[in-house]
């Protein structure tokens, strides 16, 4: 079903407010309290530096959840602001900052419509918060535009598209097309009175790609992290079977043009 803007930024709030502790009982131990994981592959920035020199740099993680990356990037002697749509999340980020001791400047906020100068940042990141939760991700993708400075860079990662066509699941059934790769329709979970509490929208490669393009940037990379071999670990639908055959990532590299 649709889901405009306002429906999906209620429902979203909703649903990582009362999933936050189950979210981190389940995934907190993979993603640590100070690390950059980009995603279920298992790719750490600490490997492949996709945000550049940090040192000194003005940084948004933008959809923190934890904020694990957050403190991970500040451990690297950058300033960072970590900003997430959910108070329960951004409970957890508070304790990862008790657990560690690295405290990060902490923010409720939508991408949207964020409340940062124009500018003010020169490097944006996310793993996997945010994006694809937005009815309008080119205006998500505007808004960072804005926050950075020009030349300053955005990193984010999501499920790689492809992964729309197939079943949420990890094992053969999830190997099965059900769906067309073009269909944009949202994916919207309801409760019992019927009003939406999880929604999921899909682009297609080229529709992020151009997305990023219309909001100013250029795009450096469009990585694809292949599934590690003798890696066992899985997270929902991603699993070792099916990141033999298939991407489950999508991380875009991009920077904002200058001038
Ligand atoms: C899958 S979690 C990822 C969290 C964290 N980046 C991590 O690696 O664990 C998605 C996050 O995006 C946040 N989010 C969803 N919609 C958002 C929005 N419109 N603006 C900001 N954050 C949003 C959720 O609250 C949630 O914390």
């Amino acid at each position: 079903m649709p889901a405009d803007q306002p429906t999906s930024s209620r429902a979203n709030r909703r649903w990582w407010d009362a999933d936050a502790d189950d979210y981190h009982a389940e995934h907190g131990a993979f993603l640590g309290d100070a690390d950059l994981v980009w995603c279920p592959e298992d790719l750490r920035e600490s490997q492949v530096g996709l945000l550049g020199e940090l040192t000194g740099r003005r940084v948004l993680e933008v959809g923190c959840g934890a904020a694990s990356c957050a403190r991970w990037v500040r451990r690297q002697g950058a300033d960072v602001v970590a900003f997430d749509l959910s108070a329960g999340m951004l409970e957890h980020a508070r304790a990862g900052a008790g657990r560690t001791g690295t405290t990060v400047p902490l923010v409720q906020a939508d991408v949207c419509a964020l409340p940062f100068a124009d500018g003010a940042f020169d490097v944006a990141f996310s793993a996997f918060g945010a994006v694809p939760f937005v009815a309008e991700s080119g205006s998500a993708m505007t808004e960072v535009a804005r926050v950075l400075r020009p030349g300053g860079r955005w990193v984010f990662s999501a499920t790689h598209p492809m992964r729309w066509m197939f079943a949420d699941d990890p094992g053969p059934a999830g190997l099965t097309v059900i769906q067309s790769y073009f269909d944009r329709t949202p994916y919207v979970e309801v409760d019992e009175a019927g009003v939406p509490a999880y929604v999921e929208h899909h682009r297609t490669l080229g529709d992020r790609i151009r997305e990023l393009v219309a909001a100013g940037f250029t795009v450096l990379d469009v990585i694809e992290p292949e599934w590690p071999e003798g890696f066992t670990g899985t997270w929902g639908q991603w699993s070792p079977e099916r990141g033999a055959l298939f991407p489950g990532t999508a991380v875009y590299v991009s920077e904002r043009r200058i001038g």
